[in-house]
């Protein structure tokens, strides 16, 4: 298993370029399967959930090619199976969201239970009764999801909680139903409404996207396109935090800083200097200690789950106390462990971290556990005295693009060793 070495290096200084995003590539991948003729999809980010998902598609026997400047061409045209396997279902949670292109444009689905991960039970109860409510006969048995329907019909769909994974699951199904799809309480997430972009540009009918209201008027087709995802407002968020961490100065390109308003204004908070133009953000943390900032996860456009791991990781140097509240997941705290192994005070209570800010950190070996929590040890290590040896970087690969030469353009001290 391949590990990354890093080694406190001083301040980071340089330009980063940003690429696109994970958790909207996913979800346009798997809406390809709506269409009726061949989509290109530009931006794609080079990450093991990518290949993940190619691979599904290809498992189901439909045509993928990768095209130049990172783009994917996708022929939906020559599925000939239904079914996203446990094998891949297990390595990638989100291989859930083929159930609804599959069952609106196939009538049968048969997906895999993606069972708990490391951040939580996580449960799909929320997709399954959507896809009831618009005509489908569900059951589950072996622990797979078998999913049936005629033409599914529209539905008023009220979520009992904001589901990114879930409105995008729905939101594809209803494209194709027969009549109009309501949901309510929807995700108001980017990605969300990047895919809502998509599949707009394949000739869906969808209103509201970015609200918590969703209407969208089934069609009886989608038809191909070329499409661009959008840039990814987490890698975004994560080096920036590396510039504030690290006391230095990065210059982030083709990013969408207005994806990224919680993260920014914590920042602000934290005592970054930033400057913000149409796709460019610019920290300036230079000669300045990070002051503590309290953080609470909340649903877009609240502060990001995926960001928290990394704020952590930056209350651990700062000045002051913070408090962190995740209320997304309620095992989110998994890399807290592996931070007080480098010499972090934090007290953890239910969902709420305390943090005491210390003046060092001392490098260690540490194992990942999950994708953020991943990245917030790299960057705890950007700032540790000696030697911090990251096992288990997998988790990283799965949504960071080349993290060790885009921080090393930075100046960072980062090295993979394969194993
Ligand atoms: N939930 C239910 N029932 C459901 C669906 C969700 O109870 O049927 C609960 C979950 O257990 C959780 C909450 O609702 O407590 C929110 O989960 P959500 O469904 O929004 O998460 P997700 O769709 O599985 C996506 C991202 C995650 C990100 C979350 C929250 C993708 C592929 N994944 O997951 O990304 O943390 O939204 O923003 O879009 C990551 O990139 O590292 C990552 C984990």
């Amino acid at each position: 298993m391949d590990r990354l070495i890093v080694r406190g290096n001083g301040a980071l200084d340089g330009e980063v370029r940003i690429s696109g995003a994970k958790n909207a590539t996913l979800p346009v991948l798997a809406a390809t399967l709506l269409a009726d003729s061949p989509v290109r999809v530009g931006n794609v980010p080079h990450l093991h959930d990518v290949t993940t998902t190619i691979e599904l598609l290809g498992r189901m026997g439909v045509e993928v090619t990768l095209g130049d400047r990172m783009a994917v061409e996708v022929d939906p045209g020559t599925i000939n199976s239904f079914s996203a396997p446990y094998d891949l279902v297990k390595t990638m949670r989100a291989s859930i969201l083929v159930l609804g292109p599959l069952l609106a444009r196939h009538g049968e689905a048969e997906v895999s239970l993606p069972g708990g991960c490391a951040i939580g039970s996580r449960p799909v109860d929320l997709h399954i009764e959507g896809l009831r409510a618009m005509g489908a006969e569900i059951e589950v048995d072996n622990g797979y999801i078998i999913a049936r329907a005629g033409r599914l019909k529209g539905a008023r769909i009220v979520l009992d909680t904001v589901t990114v994974t879930g409105t995008e699951n729905l939101m594809m199904a209803a494209c194709l139903a027969d009549g109009e799809t309501i949901i309510e309480n929807a995700a108001r997430e980017p990605e969300v409404v990047d895919l809502a972009n998509f599949l707009v540009a394949m000739g869906a009918r969808i209103r509201g996207a970015g609200t918590d209201t969703l209407r969208i008027q089934g069609v009886p087709s989608l038809h191909g396109v070329e499409y661009d995802v959008l840039p990814d407002r987490i890698e975004t968020g994560t080096y920036l935090v590396a510039g504030a961490i690290t006391r230095g100065h990065v210059v982030i390109r083709n990013s969408c800083p207005q994806t990224l308003d919680a993260v920014l204004q914590k920042l602000r908070e934290a005592g970054a200097k930033l400057r913000v133009e149409d796709n460019l953000i610019e920290l300036d943390m230079r000669g300045r200690r990070p002051q503590a900032v309290d953080v609470r996860t909340a649903p877009y456009p609240g502060f990001p789950t995926d960001m928290q791991a990394q704020f952590m990781a930056m209350n651990l140097v700062a000045e002051g106390v913070s408090t962190i509240a995740e209320t997304v997941f309620e095992n989110r705290f998994m890399h807290v462990q592996e931070m007080q192994r480098m010499g972090a005070h934090i007290r953890v209570e239910g969902n709420v971290a305390v943090v005491t800010g210390v003046d060092h950190l001392n490098g260690a070996p540490v194992m990942a556990t999950d994708l953020r929590a991943s990245a917030s040890l790299v960057l705890a290590g950007l700032v540790a005295e000696g030697e911090t040896t990251v096992d288990r970087i997998y988790h990283i690969d799965r949504g960071y693009e080349c993290i060790e030469e885009k921080l090393g353009q930075l100046g960072a001290s980062i090295r993979r060793v394969p194993g």
